[in-house]
């Protein structure tokens, strides 16, 4: 649990960690070869961690220093990923793709993770199945079977991350070329792309697509992790919600353009620099208006941090949720903050107050409870944040990196 005593300015330099979900999908591309793989600008983690417990049990072997991890081996990979890492988070589910692309059979438990209404795996299933592999359902797992994945042309209906991740990482190793047309276009998805063409496969981005020529074994490589757009978001709000001024370093402008916009239409001043962005936060913010949406759109995990910068708005905002239809955990403990936030199917309308107030809140995945800390820093008096285990799987050092920017935040068992 994390205690916040609100109302304190946030001023100073932040160094932003190397994305989540860009080391994810790296950690679990190091499947696809048993040469050695290094990885730097990993941040410490929960998830990261549950990453690398899953690569090692299924054969790989991995040091993990400074913020470098260094993954080999495992010629021969078990081809079962236990469920009870799988079920951790949703992420692990990417490991289905390299293990039948390795083995040529794969076990894999259906996924857990966050909270955010139902996510189903259907668009991995169905491209795994183009790409020639048998699958199949059983007792909450998915079994997938090809003696070797043949590339084909994959249409997927929403641009799911996920989906795209799970065929570039199938089709590095498949015979042939992979099209995924209606791709996403995440940061953290080309990061991905650049990583395979190092270990060897080609990755051309087109229009409307990807393609990606697989290769019978794919090389070692060596990679850097791009920034964290959210967490740099996150702090960015920190600084904007407590009328102060932040510096994200380290950080990568143009992957936050849509959020920055918005961020400057609340009245914000956003300056930037090739690898730091700075934002003033304005003495009360105007409302605005957006919708989530695929990158480059204003992105869906920033919506719950956001939100809470824009319920002490001037104004009514609307805030429509087009990625995930539920994505709405943090509303009502919000609310409990003095918030005035109505939902109605997919949108928010945010009645902006004066003032929020300290309250006992709880978080109930990675992003609400990043929007719960944001309210809480700008709140009246003291609030406690309970987010085990969730933002330790997203924020590095989340209370040292906000107490070294003038924040008044300390940890207590809960
Ligand atoms: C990733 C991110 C997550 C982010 C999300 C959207 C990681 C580890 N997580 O999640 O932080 O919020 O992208 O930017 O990178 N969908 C289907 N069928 C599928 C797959 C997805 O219907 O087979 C739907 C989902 O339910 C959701 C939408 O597509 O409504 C987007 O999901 P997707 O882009 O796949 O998100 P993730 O990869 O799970």
């Amino acid at each position: 649990m994390i205690g916040i005593h609100g109302g304190h300015r946030l001023e100073g330099e932040v160094r932003i960690s190397g994305a989540k979900n860009a080391a994810l999908p790296a950690i679990f591309a190091t499947l696809l070869t048993p040469e050695p793989v290094v990885l730097r600008n990993i941040p410490r983690l929960l998830d990261v961690e549950t990453a690398v417990e899953l690569v090692r049990a299924l054969g790989k072997e991995v040091r993990w220093e400074d913020g470098v991890l260094r993954i080999w081996g495992g010629e021969e990979l078990c081809p079962e990923a236990p469920a009870e890492l799988v079920q951790r988070m949703r992420a692990s589910f990417l490991v289905l793709g390299p293990l039948v692309a390795r083995t040529g059979s794969a076990r894999v438990a259906l996924p857990g993770g966050c909270a955010l209404g139902p996510r189903p795996v259907d668009f991995h299933l169905q491209g795994l199945a183009r790409l020639g592999a048998q699958v199949e359902l059983h007792d909450g797992a998915v079994r997938a079977h090809a003696p070797r994945l043949r590339g084909a042309l994959v249409y997927l209906d929403f641009p799911s991350v996920g989906a795209t991740e799970q065929l570039l990482l199938a089709g590095a190793l498949a015979q042939g070329t992979t099209t995924v047309v209606n791709p996403a276009r995440e940061p953290e998805v080309v990061d991905l792309a650049v990583l395979l063409g190092k270990m060897g496969a080609e990755v051309h981005w087109g229009l409307d697509r990807v393609t990606i020529r697989g290769r019978p074994a794919l090389s070692g490589a060596e990679h850097t992790i791009i920034p964290d757009r959210i967490e740099a978001g996150t702090y960015l709000l920190a600084g904007a919600i407590t009328r102060g001024r932040v510096r994200a370093c380290a950080a990568c402008p143009e992957h936050l353009r849509a959020f920055l916009d918005r961020l400057e239409l609340a009245g914000a001043e956003v300056a930037a620099g090739e690898d730091w962005v700075e934002v003033q936060g304005p003495a009360r913010p105007r409302a605005v208006d957006f919708r989530t949406w695929p990158y480059p759109g204003f992105p869906t995990d920033l919506q719950p941090p956001m939100v809470a910068f824009l319920a002490l708005a001037e104004g009514r905002s609307t805030v429509t949720e087009t990625v995930y239809a539920a994505r709405f955990g943090h509303v009502e403990p919000l609310l409990q903050m003095g918030a005035r936030i109505q939902v109605a199917g997919n949108v928010l309308v945010v009645e902006g107050v004066e003032r929020l107030r300290g309250a006992r809140v709880e978080a109930t995945d990675i992003r609400a409870g990043a929007a719960l800390v944001l309210a809480a820093l700008a709140a009246e008096g003291v609030s406690f944040v309970r987010g085990d285990p969730h933002l330790a799987r997203g924020y590095e050092k989340l209370g040292e990196k906000l107490r070294a920017l003038g924040a008044r935040v300390w940890e207590e068992p809960d």
